[in-house]
């Protein structure tokens, strides 16, 4: 995939174009999976008392709001997002579920983030990190603003493996993936990127030694659904 498809001021304008309908389509598209994928990356974030949590690519904040039904009372989350389009829903839902005190969503991108050093007690980032053009300064600067000891959680797809399952994977995200996305959309490009962005994701080992390489220790990995996606945890040094 050429660098130019990553380019961020397109990728932001693509998730704005198709804000509305992503909650709907993630759900239809992963047939509601996706909310387990969900629960299983937060559980891996640190319980720890009155913890502050960043979910970095928040969109709609289904993240951040799972983070506040799994923890503790007393635990806050800071949800980033440099889509206006997706911040926007996301700021909605956090109203609605009555969660406006434990969630502050703001505009921030992830190979930037405003954020002194040490100051989350973990990071989390779902379905974004693929997108982020200089995705190696992303896990570096997710890490940098996780106190010592702390995890970097990241939950992305990943090219399956299986003999068996590869072929129906790839005819479903190739031909069916994009035919549903445009149909419930009415948008084109948004779900022809998708699938290419997904295969052109690392493997699961050689994600984790780009982890690794950025500074991050004990890097671990979980393979979801047939290796659909997998959860890969850092700790930070
Ligand atoms: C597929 S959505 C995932 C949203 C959410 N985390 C979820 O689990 O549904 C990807 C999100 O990443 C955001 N994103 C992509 N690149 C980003 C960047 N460099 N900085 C901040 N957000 C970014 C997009 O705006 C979009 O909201």
């Amino acid at each position: 995939m050429d660098k130019a498809a990553k380019d961020p001021a397109r990728i932001q304008s693509m998730f704005s174009t198709i804000a509305p309908r992503y909650d709907l389509l993630n759900s239809v598209l992963s047939m509601g999976i996706d909310r387990y994928w969900r629960r299983f990356a937060v559980s891996r974030l640190p319980q720890v008392e009155n913890a502050v949590f960043l979910d970095v690519a928040t969109g709609t904040c289904d993240v951040a709001l799972e983070i506040i039904r799994r923890h503790p009372p007393g635990t806050r989350v800071v949800g980033v997002d440099f889509s206006e389009g997706m911040l926007e829903l996301g700021r909605e839902k956090v109203r609605n579920a009555g969660c406006g005190d434990m969630i502050d969503v703001r505009f921030a991108d992830a190979t930037s983030l405003p954020f002194e050093d040490n100051t989350f007690d973990g990071s989390v980032i779902a379905f974004g990190i693929r997108n982020v053009q200089d995705y190696r300064q992303g896990i570096r600067e997710m890490a940098r603003v996780v106190k010592s000891g702390g995890k970097e959680v990241i939950l992305e797809f990943t090219s399956v493996q299986s003999r068996f399952f590869r072929p129906l994977y790839r005819f479903y995200i190739t031909r069916a993936l994009p035919f549903i996305g445009e149909m419930v959309s009415g948008k084109k490009g948004a779900y022809k990127y998708l699938p290419l962005s997904m295969l052109d994701f690392p493997s699961p080992d050689n994600f984790s030694r780009t982890m690794e390489e950025t500074g991050l220790e004990q890097v671990k990995y979980y393979k979801l659904s047939f290796g659909i996606t997998a959860v890969h945890v850092g700790t930070v040094k």
